[in-house]
C-alpha cells in the first residue's frame, strides 16, 4: 500500500501525512513546494524513510499520471487546491488547479494499471448561502446551489467523480468540510478561528474577519476522516458532508476566553458571514464509514491552544 497525498504541505495535508505515517503507511507527498513546516510543527516525522516528497503542479497531467503509475500508488488523498478568495480573484487559474487538477488525479487512477482508490476534498461551499435553503440541516440529497466559483468547481469535481465511476469503475469518496481549525490552518477566509487562537497564545490582538456562524471541524478529525475513507472498502462514487460544532463568532471568543481568561480583550469580530449554509447533516458518513472521530469544539480548541502555547515556548511560533 502506498498513498499519494496531494496538497501535502497544507493544513489538512500535513495532518493526513502525519496520521498515515503514525500507522506506518508509506506516503508520497505532492505539492508545489517541498514545504514540511506544518508537518514539523505537529510531528517528528520529517525525514522519515516512509515519507517522500515530489514537487510539481497538479494541473500537469503527464506528471500526475506518471507519479501514480510509476510510484506504485494504490490510494490517492487529493487535497491540492486553491481556496475561495483565490478562485474569486482568478477564476481561470482556480479552475485549472481545482477542476483540471482533480480530473488529472482521476485520470491517473484510471490509467495506473492497478486499482487506485481516490478520496478527494470537496467542500461545504457546494451549498449556497443560508437564504437559498431556509433554516434546516442539509443532507447529501439536497441540491447544491454554490454561490462562488470555488463552490462550483467543487461541485464539478463531485460530478466528474461520479462519471469516472460510471465509465471506468474508479471508486471514490468526496468529503465536504466546512471550517477546518487547528495548528497548521493559516490560509483562506475561514482560517481566522485558528489565527485567533494563535494570537491569544502570542498575547496579540486579532480581528476575526468573518461574522456569523461557522461549523468548526477539528483538523485531526478531518484528516482521520480522509484516511478512514481511503481505507474503507466502499465501492462507488460517494460524497459526504462533514459536521463538527456550529458556533457564532462572538460565542467562539467567549469559549476561547474560558480557556484563556483575558482573550476577550484581544479578539474582535468584523466583516460578513461566509456565504455558505452552515447546517450540514453528516449522518450518512457516520452510517457508511465506521469509526470517524468527533472531537468537541471545547476539546479541539483546548488542544489547539495548548499546542500553540508549546510551540511558542519552543520558539517555533514567532508571528
Ligand atoms: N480548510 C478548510 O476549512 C477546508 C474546507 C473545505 C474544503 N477544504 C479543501 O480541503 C483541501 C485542503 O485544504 P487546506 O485547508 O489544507 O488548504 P491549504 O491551502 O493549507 O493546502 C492546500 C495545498 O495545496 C497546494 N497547492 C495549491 N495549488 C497547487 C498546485 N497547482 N499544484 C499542487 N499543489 C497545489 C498548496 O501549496 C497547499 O499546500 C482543499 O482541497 C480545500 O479546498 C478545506
Amino acid at each position: 500500500m502506498r498513498v499519494l497525498v496531494t496538497g501535502s504541505s497544507g493544513c489538512i495535508g500535513a495532518w493526513t501525512v502525519k496520521n498515515l505515517l503514525d500507522r506506518g503507511i508509506e506516503v508520497l507527498c505532492f505539492d508545489t513546494e517541498a514545504d514540511t513546516s506544518r508537518l514539523g510543527l505537529i510531528s517528528s516525522h520529517v525525514g522519515s524513510p516512509k515519507l517522500r516528497m515530489e514537487t510539481g503542479r497538479i494541473e500537469d497531467t503527464a506528471r500526475v499520471k506518471a507519479l501514480v503509475k510509476d510510484e506504485g500508488i494504490t490510494h490517492a488523498v487529493h487535497l491540492a487546491a486553491v481556496l475561495m478568495p483565490f478562485c474569486a480573484a482568478n477564476p481561470v487559474q482556480g479552475g485549472m488547479i481545482d477542476v483540471i487538477g482533480t480530473l488529472n488525479v482521476f485520470e491517473a487512477a484510471r490509467d495506473a494499471g492497478r486499482p487506485v482508490r481516490v478520496v478527494y476534498a470537496s467542500s461545504s461551499a457546494v451549498w449556497g448561502p443560508e437564504e437559498a435553503y431556509g433554516e434546516r440541516s442539509l443532507s447529501e440529497s439536497d441540491t447544491p446551489l454554490p454561490g462562488t466559483h470555488y463552490g462550483v468547481f467543487k461541485q464539478a469535481n463531485e460530478g466528474n467523480a461520479r462519471i469516472f465511476h460510471q465509465d471506468s469503475g474508479i471508486s471514490s469518496v468526496g468529503l465536504r468540510p466546512w471550517t477546518v481549525y487547528g495548528v497548521g490552518r493559516d490560509r483562506g477566509l475561514t482560517a481566522d478561528p485558528t489565527l485567533a487562537m494563535k494570537a491569544v497564545a502570542l498575547g496579540q490582538p486579532f480581528q476575526i474577519r468573518v461574522s456569523g456562524h461557522m461549523d468548526l471541524q477539528y483538523v485531526e478529525d478531518v484528516a482521520e476522516t480522509f484516511i478512514h475513507c481511503a481505507l474503507s472498502p466502499l465501492e462507488g462514487a460517494h460524497v459526504f458532508n462533514l459536521a463538527g460544532t456550529i458556533v457564532e463568532m462572538n460565542d467562539l471568543i467567549a469559549m476561547i476566553a474560558r480557556h484563556r481568561p483575558g482573550a476577550e480583550k484581544l479578539l474582535t469580530v468584523a466583516g460578513k458571514p461566509v456565504p455558505v449554509s452552515y447546517r450540514m447533516d453528516a449522518a450518512r458518513l457516520h452510517a457508511m464509514v465506521p469509526g470517524i472521530p468527533s472531537t468537541s469544539l471545547d476539546e479541539g480548541a483546548a488542544r489547539t491552544l495548548d499546542m500553540f502555547d508549546e510551540l511558542r515556548r519552543r520558539g517555533l511560533m514567532l508571528t
